[in-house]
């Protein structure tokens, strides 16, 4: 399974901060933010990452992870994604990478206790489809919610004013190789983006969606309050723990 950051996009939700620089350079506590998802995917047992980013500070990424040796990684390949189309449109440049195997996505603003390497193996066992990783949180209007038909998910909103359910849909993806071509089937949403969640709702459709409720802590880092919260929960128990009981410390509430 190949492993993909997306770190694209302008962050405007964290202007200034973002004026000069990528959201996914900024510090959450003593390193740089996309560190955290790239440890993360290597704690899935991926050794082959693409990095998508954007903007004027994409040759930052370089001088920032070279080629991937300090992580022990095999390699780290950079893909550049013009303007801010959207999640889906990211992923979209990851086509000629993943080349025909399965993948596994993370979002570059998203920061996580554990690991996913239950759901990595889970994945590897279904047939087909996608897998999302959820989260029960305070706020989901923020985030993609699913609705659930008793214990199944039947559908995923994005930033519902009122959400159907109290779970937000994290930013770690599993997709097998369809994901491209359902991604070109796409129309952009409202707020002019190719969305993920219509990635997923497609999966839906096609009866090929799994799910996982995430132990441990998980947060965005894309807002101040969001930043700051994931800096505290770094700072208090660690992030992309390998081993060992999670006592759901520091939910994000
Ligand atoms: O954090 C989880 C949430 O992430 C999900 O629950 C939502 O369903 C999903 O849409 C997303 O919501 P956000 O509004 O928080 O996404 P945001 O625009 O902040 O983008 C998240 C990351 O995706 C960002 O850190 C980098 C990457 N991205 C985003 C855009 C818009 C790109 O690489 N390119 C882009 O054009």
């Amino acid at each position: 399974m190949r492993g993909i950051v997306l770190a694209g996009g302008l962050g405007s939700r964290l202007f200034p901060l973002t004026k000069v620089t990528n959201k996914h350079l900024l510090p959450v506590y003593d390193r740089p933010m996309v560190f955290y998802p790239i440890e993360c995917l290597k704690n899935a047992g991926v050794v082959d990452v693409l990095l998508v980013t954007g903007g004027t500070s994409a040759g930052d990424f370089m001088r920032l992870l070279g080629d991937g040796r300090d992580f022990g990684l095999r390699s780290i390949t950079y893909a550049y994604q013009e303007g801010e189309g959207g999640i889906a449109d990211a992923l979209r440049l990851a086509e000629p990478f993943a080349a025909g195997e399965r993948i596994i996505v993370v979002l570059g603003d998203n920061i996580i206790q554990g690991n996913v390497r239950a759901s990595a193996e889970a994945f590897a066992r279904q047939p087909r489809g996608a897998r999302i990783v959820i989260k029960r949180v305070p706020d989901p209007e923020r985030f993609g919610v699913p609705v659930f038909d008793g214990e199944r998910i039947v559908g995923i909103e994005e930033k519902p004013q009122q959400p159907r359910s109290p779970y937000a849909v994290t930013g770690i993806y599993f997709y097998d190789n369809h994901v491209f071509e359902l991604i070109r089937g796409l129309k952009p949403s409202a707020r002019g983006e190719y969305e993920i969640s219509d990635v997923n709702n497609a999966y839906l459709a096609r009866d090929a969606l799994c799910h996982d409720v995430l132990e441990g802590w998980w947060t965005d880092a894309g807002t101040f309050e969001s930043l700051l919260r994931a800096g505290r929960l770094v700072a208090e128990t660690g992030a992309n723990h390998v081993d060992g009981p999670l006592d759901g410390h520091g939910e994000s509430e």
